[in-house]
């Protein structure tokens, strides 16, 4: 467990008021984490890669005062107050008191923007937890005037405690999250990023177009959803096909093997909907549009010998994962194929992204 620098941290705040804000993205998951143990531990390690265009920007004002208590004076999503989003903003950051004991004397204005589609059906969750937590580490790092090493590391691990995947978001690249003997120095407390040499530079064109099937509010949370893993019947199979899926993905990764990160991509997502359906009780997050798509991604792949590849979420959403250099073979069968399956024909042109960025005092 992260133990930070707490104890005689009261006795010495200083009044102090700034301004810090970040850019973070949403990341896309290959292998899935599905299951958890409080708080927020995973039962499986997961793989992900964070995206470029959707992401969550926040401004966050503080005003330390020794005097004074924690307060979130302001919290508004693309210029609206939130009430509901700002209760769990609050609850989030009170528990974070005992990691950023400043948090205790201070007041904080909270302005977030996102570039998600209004209801694209897009969780922007972990984007918006990973943007929160490293903007409390910027001020952390302000007040204490020094960056830290481990600043990414503390940022995946507060982003974690508000969205499980949200750890995976404070990094560029390819990111684990959880304990495996196949990477050292991976764990279940904050995510760790794939070095340079461990991703085969094919991978950095990698697209991923959001295949918009149905963006209305899911009828099961994650939240349920991991709660049912406790019990479900195939519980310790799945554990081994992650750990399994993850010794060949992290291979495939390495080699630039891009046949394997499709497979176990498909693999992934439609174990992961399975595992919804064989709950107890189950219940289909799939639309028929999404399986109808799936079946035509798959026709053209056998016909075309194009690496395209799909992936879905805990939604009924399809993300196409190719290679960039064949974008005028995808784009076209989007437009021309995939669309009328999806709702509005609305689709996200979207790719493997940067990570997240400090835009210091100016956002
Ligand atoms: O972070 P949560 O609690 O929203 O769970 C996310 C779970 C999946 O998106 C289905 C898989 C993953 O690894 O991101």
């Amino acid at each position: 467990m992260m133990k930070q620098r707490s104890d005689n941290e009261k006795s010495v705040f200083k009044a102090a008021q700034g301004s810090v804000s970040w850019k973070s993205p949403a990341n896309i998951a290959i292998v899935k984490y599905w299951g958890k143990y409080p708080v927020q531990l995973p039962m499986n390690p997961s793989l992900s890669f964070v995206l470029k265009n959707s992401v969550v920007k926040i401004r966050m004002d503080y005003d330390i005062n020794p005097a004074d208590h924690f307060t979130l004076a302001h919290f508004s999503i693309n210029g609206n107050q939130n009430d509901a989003f700002k209760k769990r903003i609050t609850a989030y950051l009170e528990g974070l008191t005992e990691h950023f004991p400043f948090l205790q004397h201070t007041r904080l204005r909270i302005e977030s923007t996102s570039t998600f589609p209004h209801s694209a059906g897009i969780a922007s969750s972990a984007a918006a937890f990973s943007a929160l937590a490293l903007c409390l580490c910027s001020i952390e790092a302000e007040i204490r005037s020094g960056k830290s090493v481990e600043f990414f590391r503390k940022a995946s691990f507060m982003a974690r405690l508000g969205s499980g995947s949200a750890c995976r978001s404070v990094y560029d690249g390819m990111v684990v999250w959880g304990k495996t003997p196949y990477l050292p120095g991976s764990s279940d407390e904050y995510a760790v990023r794939l070095d340079d040499q461990s991703v085969h530079p094919d991978f950095f064109s990698l697209r991923d177009a959001i295949l918009i099937v149905d963006s209305r509010q899911k009828k099961v949370s994650s939240s349920e959803g991991h709660a049912l893993m406790h019990q479900h019947p195939y519980r310790s199979a799945r554990k081994n096909q992650a750990e399994n899926n993850l010794k060949r993905l992290l291979n495939a990764v390495k080699e630039g093997d891009f046949h394997t990160f499709g497979e176990i991509a498909e693999n992934e997502a439609l174990s992961l909907h399975s595992l919804m359906m064989s709950s107890d009780p189950g219940y289909t997050l799939m639309h028929p549009n999404s399986l109808r798509l799936i079946e035509k991604i798959r026709d053209f792949r056998r016909e075309t010998n194009i690496p395209l590849y799909f992936t879905m979420d805990a939604g009924p959403n399809i993300h196409l994962l190719y290679p960039k250099e064949y974008s005028d073979r995808v784009v076209p069968l989007i437009r021309d194929e995939l669309a009328e399956r999806c709702e509005d024909r609305e689709w996200i042109d979207d790719a493997m992204g940067r990570g997240p960025v400090n835009l210091g005092k100016e956002a």
